[in-house]
């Protein structure tokens, strides 16, 4: 069976399929060619002889060329971390073309006669920033850096095309960009800055009274996070210019060219001719023009084809042709010049002929990232025969004519229902190319709609899509043609024959309507166990979607007919925003804070919103991470082989054909482990390499070593695992049922629960489960060992987040004393937890290999295997009893977690504690009592992820009390506010609440985000609107800070004064892009009362600073901070008889007079958190040094009909204590509210029933894009509130304000309770977390759901399972 959602990225297998192709070597082609590739980058002319045609463009930029800025992130063009600009000049326009690219899927062969640009190319900190890195840094639009080049090559390949964009522009050209740490907004609002339209905070700066240079009335507060009056303006006769030799080039006659690889050969045929005659010669030769498709498929499904045919050049397959009866376009026409051509023939031509031409136009709005559509073809579209192609069924309901020719000669084919026998399959004869299509213009009577549904809105692949085509008996509302298309609903795209059969010669009424729906209720059906899944929604969607087509038509045919004194019935008032297109403004934003009181030393930059400290470098490539590190001569690279089955015995590993594949040195399996294989963080209940068992899909066997990384990487594939299958255990429910739990079971209990069920007025129970979530950190997990060949001595560069961890992880491994291996962290590219425990199955792999074979070696994992093995945020289901009283007050509650821990413990005990810990959120409850269970799995084990159990925890609770709000017929903000905490409460584990800030938040919210007027806004729109409707929730979040762990909150310094003055601080935690080096220094600033100028951090380091603690839980700059300040503190202590012996001198001179001294000028810090210690057993001690506090209103609206939402408006006001860093804590408040969109809105992980992970890279994993932002967002962090428990009066900021995102789940879920009531159905309802688009659909019961009822549970097999 084919996978209808999203066939692209299936992996089962590791065969490679090749094609009946001759060898590469023996291909001939029999004419002379050029075989000498020449481009230039970022001027610099490359003639390559060896071109190889596997390579992609950014291979070959980072390990040819050396140029690390552009980077790594998925492979396959969903991430735009690659983007970097390619310009060719276009003789026919006489002009030059600038396009972003994905340099991770354009094959270096493609790039002849084009210039590069990467981000190193427009500029550096070593000379001169671009206006366009400037402003993404000084705008804080860069936190660990791993996305900004992309984002920035984005931007400057817009600007080189039009210095003057729109704010829509701007937009659009982000679409195939992702940022997993900024939530997008500095970025949008920096860059708004480029806009002709950005209107304040636009071009103006500090004139015209700019909103960011405001004061609020107050005083005190200030919103101004940088000062636009610094940025440079964009002079764009500064950019580098396009090599004259190009221009030149591209004007002669084209010339063959062809490279040959090791597996592959590339041809560029000249002409048709000759591609007609090499086609002929080699009908299986793949033609490449935009390679989106074809290098998806030689990277993730192991495709080989050893003849390769780009058509690129020749200009039948470039054309574009206006026709009598439309337009026709070259196949090879990128979906860029579609859309440019259309966009210009709809302003020139009659409104009636353009509604096909405006329905591609919406699907090209939806249809991936910029980045693709720039080389993305429309053959190429046509002919991946996808089912879930956004144009194929456009082109089929519109009639499209194809024009397909071989060396035999040309015929037309109409795209119908003939034209795709069979999955993936096409109507062509293998010897045969598409040379053109001819789209049709429309005719007055006729109406033509595309839909596209996909779980997120921008870039991502359809779950249905559509065209949808009717013409009319001339002035009559009587069909005489109808052609409903589908995608999604088959192995093909299909028509919809019979329903529209039916309907023929019938009025355009709502008995057509209803017959419509019942008929297409039949016609569209799926298997139960379809794969892609969504199986009620997809079937649902093609009736909503015909609704919307229905409404759409009748709204234009009663216009229309009206003109000709016909007068139909139109569209009922409320229904009409049914057919209105998905629109959303462009955001505006706010944020605010406490201005540094009056009279602070302008030197003193605590509280100030300085800069990250490497946020130029990252702008401009130059930050180095882990995989940019240049190569070493001798190194190696290191593939892992991981386990298919999720629940097996190994019987044996066959790695023959793997070590006769080119390049290979060795295999690695446990018998190579010279320590202990035995590894893990609580416990060591892991291996290093599998022995005899595998507990999940992912589990790592063994690894390959090899000369290059594509050499291992096809080599690790080809090792062949047999295996004893076993019965896995995949979800919560089946651990439940097995009682397969790990130990111990916890459990915190305070008050009578008897007593207050008793007590209580009323008694509900429910259940809700939270998906778990991908860490999506841009960098995926990077290490590399160098061996130093003395003493066991080994130096690793990882990209982790626990240095300590892994230098004991890599010492147990290779059995040698922690003394030998030191670990050094530059900084991360993003780890949110990833890279906490679970960054050491790498590390102590690399290490073992770097050991057996005494040379370097280092692997990143690509991101399938990334988010295969390394697991994520914890699963949780919450069951909840809870008691409470006509008032709402509640009373009494049980509550049980289970959380899936995957096939070891890792920190799930952490984790599902801290769950425990939070599990009344803010709400003070009599009588509670929480137990929690981690469950065994066969997943890969789940691991630590911002909040670290928190918002699970805190999510039942939002669930009970919107039950309880509603069962008892009250808003739930009444139920929440009257539930409360106050000043000085118990929290069930004893812990007295202290400088308690939530009702100081919550008012401060409401006042901000205007709640009342919004609430009253909101019944207006839900009455008026059928098939819309608005909702708004507000939601307060408590967390508490400290590790759980007690021994962990420690941290440790190192303080270095030099005797020119500079100061070089080390201390414990990692910088993974939060901003904690930034707020090192300042502390060191502050507290040496020197410029923050004169101080560096290099790195963190194991034989710096031993014994780290984790970079994790929040208080990374609570530990170190006060570690470094105690440092600081002792050289000042030792400076001070100079200081008072020459008062006026300066620092340099006090730190001069002290080293001839003999005074030691460096000093190690220390701190533990004081007073800390809980006890489960006697419910006793305290867990936390201290609280933070939150509260988030969102406002958003949903489609009732497909599911969609749009996130209309946030108020966030957040207790960060005293800011130390107002610029890096808004950055964290709103970078960690739009991860928790995802985890609450978006995110899904799909197993399958066997437990193989379905989602693996951001084709079908959806993190939040730039156009989810929510259009209207406010940052306030709340002022006078100093934290005397934290350094400087701060406050940890990193996890707490993840859990504020439920606000905007909740709000969902009132618009959907609202959308029931129009259906009758009143009362509590379950919803799981994520509200995906599919399950907001379900959710909002209405008749057309009730057509398609679901399929009997247990009647079938289902492709996913909740796990
Ligand atoms: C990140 C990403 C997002 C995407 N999003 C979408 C989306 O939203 N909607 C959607 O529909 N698709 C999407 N796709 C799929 C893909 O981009 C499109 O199908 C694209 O149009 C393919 O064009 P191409 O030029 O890159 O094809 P290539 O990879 O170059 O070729 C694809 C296939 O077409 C054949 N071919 C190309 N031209 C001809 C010709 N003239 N004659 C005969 N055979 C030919 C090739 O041999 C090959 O088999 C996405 C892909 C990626 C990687
Ligand atoms: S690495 Fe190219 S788009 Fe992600
Ligand atoms: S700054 Fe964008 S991914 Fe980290």
């Amino acid at each position: 069976m084919v996978n209808c959602l999203n066939p692209q990225y299936m992996i089962s297998t590791y065969t490679v399929i090749k094609q009946e192709m001759p060898d590469p070597a023996n291909i001939d082609i029999g004419v002379s060619m050029e075989g000498e590739l020449l481009f230039f980058v970022n001027g610099k002319k490359i003639v390559e002889r060896n071109a190889e045609p596997e390579m992609t463009l950014l291979t070959y930029l980072r390990t040819k060329l050396g140029l690390t800025g552009t980077k790594l992130g998925c492979a396959e063009g969903g991430c735009g971390a690659c983007t970097v600009m390619i310009s060719r000049f276009n003789p026919h326009l006489n002009r030059i073309l600038h396009h972003a690219v994905n340099a991770c899927l354009a094959p270096v062969c493609s790039l002849h006669h084009s210039a590069v640009t990467t981000v190193e190319g427009i500029g550096s900190v070593a000379t001169q920033v671009h206006p366009v890195q400037e402003r993404i840094a000084k705008v804080h639009g860069s936190q660990c850096g791993f996305c900004t080049p992309g984002i920035v090559m984005s931007m400057y390949a817009l600007l080189r095309n039009r210095p003057q964009p729109s704010k829509l522009d701007i937009e659009e050209a982000f679409q195939g960009n992702l940022c997993r740490c900024t939530g997008y907004r500095p970025i949008l609002e920096g860059y708004k800055t480029f806009a002709i339209d950005g209107g304040c905070c636009g071009r103006k700066g500090k004139e015209n009274d700019c909103c960011m240079n405001r004061e609020a009335k107050d005083g005190g507060s200030v919103s101004q996070l940088y000062d636009p009056s610094e940025f440079k303006p964009l002079d764009p006769t500064q950019e580098v210019i396009f090599p004259p030799e190009l221009s030149r080039l591209a004007k002669q006659e084209n010339k063959k060219l062809q490279f040959k690889g090791e597996r592959v050969v590339w041809i560029q045929p000249s002409c048709l001719t000759e591609l007609l005659d090499l086609k002929a010669k080699y009908p299986e030769a793949k033609l490449v023009v935009g390679n989106t498709e074809v290098g998806i498929e030689m990277k993730f499904k192991n495709m080989l084809y050893p003849v390769i045919l780009a058509p690129a050049v020749i200009p039948e397959l470039t054309v574009v042709q206006h026709t009598r009866n439309g337009i026709l376009f070259g196949a090879a026409c990128t979906l860029t010049q579609l859309e440019e051509v259309l966009r210009s023939s709809v302003d020139d031509l009659l409104p009636y002929q353009t509604e096909v031409l405006h329905a591609i136009l919406e699907q090209l709005r939806w249809f991936a990232g910029r980045q693709i559509r720039n080389v993305a073809a429309i053959g190429g579209n046509i002919m991946t025969a996808s089912p879930i192609s956004d144009l194929s069924p456009v082109f089929m309901a519109a009639g499209c004519k194809l024009t397909v020719v071989s060396k035999g000669g040309k015929r037309v084919l109409q795209m119908d229902d003939q034209f795709f026998p069979r999955y993936r399959k096409t109507a062509l004869k293998p010897e045969e190319i598409l040379l053109s299509i001819e789209i049709p213009y429309t005719r007055k009577g006729q109406y033509f709609s595309a839909f596209k549904q996909s779980l997120r809105r921008e870039d991502d692949i359809a779950i249905v899509t559509c065209g949808m085509n009717v013409i009319f008996e001339e002035e009559t509302n009587t069909v005489r043609h109808l052609q409903l298309s589908y995608g999604g609903m088959a192995p093909t795209t299909i028509l919809a024959k019979e329903t529209c059969k039916m309907l023929i010669g019938r009025k355009w009424n709502e008995n057509l309507l209803e017959e419509a729906c019942s008929l297409l209720s039949k016609e569209m059906t799926l298997d139960p166990s379809a794969p892609g899944g969504s199986v009620t929604y997809r079937r649902t969607l093609t009736i909503s979607l015909f609704f919307k087509f229905f409404l759409t038509v009748q709204r234009k045919l009663a216009g229309d007919l009206k003109g000709q004194g016909i007068i139909l019935e139109d569209v009922r008032p409320d229904y009409v925003s049914a057919t209105e297109l998905f629109h959303k403004e462009f955001p505006s934003c706010s944020q605010v804070y406490q201005a540094v009181p009056p009279g602070q030393n302008e030197e003193d930059v605590v509280g100030r919103p300085i800069m990250h400290l490497s946020a130029l470098k990252q702008a401009t490539g130059e930050a180095v991470y882990c995989d940019d590190i240049p190569h070493y001569k001798n190194e190696l690279f290191l593939a892992l082989v991981t386990s298919t089955t999720a629940h097996g015995q190994i019987l044996s590993i066959d790695s023959e054909e793997a070590m006769s594949s080119p390049g290979v040195v060795t295999f690695l399996t446990a018998k190579d482990i010279p320590g202990s294989n035995l590894t893990g963080h609580a416990v060591y209940d892991e291996t290093v390499l599998a022995d005899g068992m595998v507990t999940c899909v992912g589990h790592i066997v063994g690894a390959i070593v090899a000369d290059t990384q594509a050499h291992a990487q096809r080599a690790a594939k080809s090792v062949k695992i047999f295996y004893k299958e076993l019965k896995p255990i995949v979800t919560i429910q089946e651990a439940i049922e097995c009682k397969s739990f790990y130990q111990p079971v916890r459990s915190i209990k305070k008050g009578n629960l008897k007593e207050g069920f008793k007590e209580a007025d009323l008694i509900l129970e429910g259940e809700i489960h939270i998906g778990g979530q991908e860490h999506f950190y841009l960098e995926a997990n990077c290490s590399l060992a160098l061996p130093r060949g003395e003493d066991g001595e080994m130096e690793l560069f990882v990209s982790t987040q626990s240095a300590t961890k892994t230098q004991q992880l890599v010492a147990k491994v290779l059995g040698v004393p922690a003394n030998r291996i030191v670990c050094r962290v530059k900084r991360m590219g993003g780890s949110f937890g990833g890279k906490e425990s679970r960054s050491t199955l790498l590390s102590t792999v690399v290490a073992l290999a770097a050991h057996k074979l005494k040379t370097p070696v280092r692997c990143m994992l690509d991101r399938d295997e990334d988010m295969l093995i390394t697991g994520g945020r914890h699963p949780f289901l919450g069951r909840y009893k809870v008691g409470f009283m006509k008032t709402g007050k509640v009373i009494a509650l049980e509550v049980t977690y289970y959380c899936n821990a995957g096939n070891s413990t890792d920190l799930s005990l952490s984790i599902l504690e801290r769950a425990l810990f939070h599990m009344e959120n803010c709400y003070n409850i009599p009588h509670i009592h929480g137990t929690g269970y981690m469950c065994r799995t066969n997943l890969p084990s789940n691991t630590a992820f911002r909040g670290f159990g928190g918002p699970q925890g805190m999510m039942v609770a939002e669930s009970w009390i919107c039950d309880v709000a509603m069962a008892c017929g009250l808003p739930a903000e009444e139920v929440r506010k009257l539930n409360l905490y106050e000043e000085g409460d118990l929290t069930p584990f004893n812990q007295h609440l202290e400088q308690f800030t939530i009702s100081r938040c919550w008012e401060e919210c409401l006042v901000l985000a205007k709640y009342h007027c919004r609430r009253t806004q909101i019944e207006q729109f839900n009455r008026q609107h059928r098939w819309k409707k608005r909702g708004i929730s507000v939601i307060p979040t408590k967390f508490g800070i400290s590790f759980t762990a007690i021994f962990l909150n420690q941290a440790g310094a190192l303080v270095h004064i030099y005797t020119d003055g500079s100061v070089l601080v080390t201390h414990g935690g990692t910088e993974m892009g939060q901003g904690l080096h930034t707020k090192i220094v300042q502390v060191a600033s502050r507290a040496l009362g020197i410029p923050d100028s004169m101080i560096h951090i290099t790195e963190t380091s194991t034989n710096t600073v031993p014994n780290t603690s984790p970079t994790a839980a929040s208080v990374s700059s609570d530990l170190n901070g006060m570690a470094i300040y105690n440092a600081c503190q002792t050289l000042i202590q030792r400076l001070e008889p100079y200081r008072t012996k020459n008062p006026q001198g300066t620092w340099k001179d006090w730190v001069t007079a002290a080293y001839l001294d003999r005074v030691n000028l460096s000093a190690n810090g220390f701190y533990k958190t004081p007073d800390l210690g809980y006890n489960f057993e006697t419910n006793q001690g305290r867990p936390f040094n201290y609280f933070s506090y939150g509260v988030a209103c969102s406002e958003v609206e949903i489609d009732c009909l497909t599911g969609d939402h749009k996130n209309l408006h946030t108020t966030i006001v957040m207790d960060v204590g005293k800011s130390l860093n107002p610029a890096i804590d808004i950055g964290q408040v709103e970078g960690a509210f739009m991860q928790g969109v995802g985890l609450f809105t978006l995110e899904e992980l799909r197993y399958s029933p066997q437990g193989i992970l379905l989602t693996r890279g951001p084709g079908m994993y959806k993190i939040p894009a730039f156009s989810d932002i929510p259009t209207e967002f406010k940052v306030s962090l709340l002022r006078d509130a100093p934290n005397e428990k934290a350094i400087f009066s701060s406050k940890a900021v990193g996890e707490p304000p993840l859990f504020l995102a439920a606000s905007v789940f909740y709000a969902i879920k009132d618009a959907i309770t609202a959308a029931r009531a129009e259906s009758g159905l009143n009362g509590p309802f379950r919803l799981d977390s994520p509200a995906s688009a599919e399950r907001i659909r379900v959710a909002c019961e209405d008749k057309f759901i009730k057509m398609c009822p679901p399929p009997e549970a247990g009647t079938f097999r289902p492709w996913a399972v909740q796990v």
